[in-house]
């Protein structure tokens, strides 16, 4: 069985011993060139001069390109409006935008030649705040999008208590070990071989072919691995990619170019900062009667994928609770500050955490345990499915009669009060029309407060309080229901390519990109086990454009549940011309594959003599696999229908000690449970939890992006941007995943795992703010991060 087993990442040796190949490590062809951009250094105006001769003069400069030199059709590296020109001659939109290109001899005179431009511009107004761009109305689209479902007004206004409140959450640099890099190498006849670090490699194919004016046929993108992406590297790698073409098609030699790190901080976009405010109307025992939300967020300059994530975040403005009344109003802001992106969770969490600032709020209002109005708002517990419920009888069998994991909804039984109408419904309409199905919070919150011992260590933490003034400790839960799908729904399609070759050897393709998170191995898991061989027997091979063709970014957590289907149906297809060979051959129908060996009848072959057999007798050892997820439907204006094909849950409880005379804190636990569904890998998905947990909590605590007055982003190296390190994780961190299966029909019943657990880092926050609000009467409102500083005036407004 490789589905399922813990494997370790296939790349583990080859990560640490040194010898995973990233962009900067392939070998290129003598005589390979490097490139850096001039960078504008105002936020906002217009270019009036460029005095580029002592960049031209600098030793081992090749060529410099400006915006002239492509005669009115510079390149646009923009992945949705085409509004991010490769270099700019007119207006200069933020600090940090490409005006000119030095290609040099080497990585280091490329970029010290790269500082010597001379430009003057005239500089205009920059829009740097919400405030400014709110005013100046400088958006993406003509005004704001609206979704909601009820009547929100009139239930706040009916409702027996209200609160309202703000709160600023901060943006977050990606912070991938490996920064942004691309080469490419000019083929015969005008062809291009790019090798990029990128989620999205068809993208860049696209993207350079346009600006090569060439078809897409003629370019061909290559991605073995990249050293973390988390969303930053689904778009911003086009700049990079484009830059290489040109310069290689202009000089006939292979170029290069990776960003420093400073530069990879100061040019590329980060996770949007929001600022979400609120109204709320609840009753006295703190159920959500109605309520509003204003989402401000910061696209930056271009548009690049600002729109969907701002509607993910909307879409995520409930988290796990019923809303029988919302209005979610959002304003994408267009500013001159760098042009925010994809980042894990896609908007998501920033919605997340408005709504759990909320019930924070409320809970603190009516003095009860923030657990309890989670509780109270959750959505309806999923119930046993019935062959009578619609679903399908071999859908009802296989949840019971699979023996490897036992179906979620026996723990909705084993939970008595959930059980018998005890449990007060609810509702299971989200804002946006589309049913919760699957929701499973109930059971697990109930048994991750039993194993976190949640409610004695309550108890502690409030004795320690009153009898230690100067420390203090805070708890904090936090759920999470993540949507699973992209919500433009084309892009739910996947494709692969598997060869078996003559011994026996499987040669596996797909088309999504591997950044760390083990999507490589556990797709491979998948091959192996449809065709019953060891993992040894699978090749997995870099990611290619001329292997699959279209498709979509390794993103919304769905590289697993796309390409494991993709493969598993191009598995499926040589193995059925197989069985049809048996057939023919053998006269046997029941075939079984397992442990190396195929049995059908009597026999029982070797899998490498089979696949010999099979090729002497001329049967196809090679197919193409495709999936489409189905089920959804979304319509993005009007904000309704289906957009998710169904949700990944999880639950985090941390503890926080808080110096209150300082603002230094640290976490001292977290207790995870998470739904993985029936893991395809219960390692890699821990791995993806843990360390989803921990970037979640760095993003709302340390890490801390810091403009100043003139957009000039001061926070550009690890010196004075602080992620987590290793000793920043937990003491005591204790991961577990639900036991339960995927209602619907996903790869082995799995569930995605990439974003999800991200959001289990607000526990963090959340815990924080507990601890703040033990220092006095006021709710402390913390915003994000909270930083010591953050902390420290959230202890004032607690006194206060
Ligand atoms: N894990 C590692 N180690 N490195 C990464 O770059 N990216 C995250 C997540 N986990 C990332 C990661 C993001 S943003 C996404 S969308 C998913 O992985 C993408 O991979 P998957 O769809 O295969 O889960
Ligand atoms: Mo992930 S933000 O969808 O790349």
């Amino acid at each position: 069985m490789s589905v399922g087993s813990p494997l370790p990442h296939d790349a583990a040796k080859l990560h640490v011993t040194g010898q995973a190949r990233y962009i900067d490590d392939i070998p290129l062809p003598a005589g390979a060139l490097h490139l850096a951009f001039g960078l504008s250094t105002v936020a906002h105006g217009e270019i009036t001069a460029m005095d580029l001769s002592a960049v031209r003069a600098a030793p081992g400069v090749v060529r410099v390109y400006t915006a002239e030199d492509f005669h009115g059709h510079v390149p646009d590296c923009s992945p949705s409006l085409g509004d991010e020109p490769l270099l700019t001659s007119g207006e200069v939109q933020f600090i940090g935008q490409p005006i000119f290109l030095v290609v040099a001899t080497s990585h280091l005179a490329a970029r010290k030649a790269a500082k010597l431009g001379k430009i003057t511009y005239k500089e205009l107004p920059a829009l740097l705040d919400y405030d400014a761009a709110m005013e100046a109305n400088s958006r993406f689209e003509d005004g704001p999008r609206i979704y909601g479902c009820g009547d929100a007004a009139r239930a706040i206004a009916e409702a027996p208590r209200k609160i309202e409140g703000t709160i600023e959450i901060g943006g977050q640099e990606h912070f991938y070990l490996e920064g942004q890099a691309a080469a490419a190498v000019p083929q015969e006849g005008g062809d291009m071989l790019v090798h990029s670090s990128t989620q999205h490699p068809s993208e860049i194919q696209h993207k350079v072919a346009h600006a090569l004016h060439i078809p897409m046929h003629a370019v061909r993108v290559e991605t073995r691995r990249m050293g973390g992406g988390f969303g930053g590297k689904e778009s911003q790698g086009n700049w990079l990619a484009i830059a290489c073409a040109i310069a290689a098609r202009d000089t006939g030699k292979p170029c290069k170019m990776r960003y420093d790190r400073d530069d990879d901080m100061v040019i590329t976009g980060k996770r949007h900062d929001f600022r979400i405010s609120y109204t709320c109307g609840f009753d006295d025992e703190g159920r959500i009667l109605g309520i509003d939300f204003l989402q401000l967020t910061r696209g930056g300059w271009s548009m690049d994928l600002t729109l969907p994530v701002a509607d993910r975040a909307m879409l995520h403005a409930d988290n796990a609770y019923f809303l029988p009344n919302a209005r979610i109003e959002s304003h994408r802001l267009k500013m001159n500050t760098q042009s925010n992106t994809a980042y894990r969770g896609f908007g998501g969490p920033q919605g997340v955490l408005g709504i759990e600032r909320v019930v924070d709020h409320i809970a603190h209002t009516l003095g009860k345990d923030p657990v309890e109005i989670r509780q109270l708002n959750y959505y309806d517990e999923m119930v046993t499915p019935t062959a009578g419920d619609g679903v399908p009888e071999d859908h009802v069998l296989s949840l019971e009669g699979e023996p490897t994991s036992e179906g979620s909804v026996e723990h909705v039984d084993a939970h008595p009060q959930h059980a018998g109408g005890q449990l007060t419904p609810r509702g299971k309409l989200t804002p946006y029309g589309q049913e919760v199905e699957d929701f499973i919070l109930h059971g697990m919150t109930e048994e991750l407060l039993k194993t976190s011992d949640y409610a004695a260590r309550k108890k502690n933490i409030e004795k320690w309080n009153s009898e230690n003034p100067i420390i203090k400790k805070g708890l904090g839960v936090s759920p999470v229901k993540f949507g699973i799908s992209f919500t433009l729904t084309h892009l739910n399609q996947a494709g692969a390519l598997v060869h078996i070759y003559n011994d026996g050897s499987i040669h596996l393709n797909h088309g999504g990109t591997e950044m760390g998170q083990g999507l490589f191995q556990k797709v491979a898991q998948v091959a192996a086990q449809e065709f019953g061989v060891s993992m040894d027997k699978v090749k997995i091979t870099a990611t290619d454009t001329a292997k699959v063709p279209n498709t979509s970014a390794t993103a919304a957590s769905s590289g697993s549940d796309l390409n494991g289907m993709a493969v598993k149906n191009a598995c499926d297809r040589i193995r059925t011309r197989l069985e049809v060979f048996i057939l023919e051959r053998f006269g046997e129908s029941d075939v079984t594959w397992a442990k190396g060996k195929v049995h059908f009848g009597v026999h029982e072959m070797a899998f490498e003599d089979l696949i010999s057999l099979a090729y002497m007798n001329r049967v196809s050892l090679s197919a193409t696999g495709f999936y489409k997820t189905p089920k959804i439907e979304w319509d993005r204006i009007k904000g309704k229908g289906r957009p998710f094909f169904y949700f990944a849950h999880g639950i985090a409880i941390t503890e926080v000690a808080l110096d209150t005379l300082t603002g230094e804190n640290r976490i001292l636990r977290a207790d995870i449970l998470h739904d993985a569904g029936a893991s395809l890998n219960p390692a890699l998905d821990k791995g993806q939890i843990e360390g989803g947990y921990v970037q979640g909590a760095g993003w709302l605590t340390t890490e801390e992006l810091v403009w100043d007055a003139k957009g000039m982003l001061k926070t550009h190296a690890p010196s004075t941007y602080k992620i987590p390190a290793c000793s920043d994780a937990p003491d005591v961190f204790n991961v577990n995943l639900w036991d339960g299966r995927n209602r619907e029909e996903t790869i082995y019943r799995s569930k995605a795992v990439g974003e999800p657990p991200f959001m289990l880092g607000i526990s963090a926050f959340l815990a924080l703010s507990d601890a703040c609000a033990a220092c006095g009467p006021n709710y402390p409102a913390l915003n994000a991060p909270a930083t010591p500083e953050e902390c420290l005036a959230a202890i004032g407004r607690a006194k206060a």
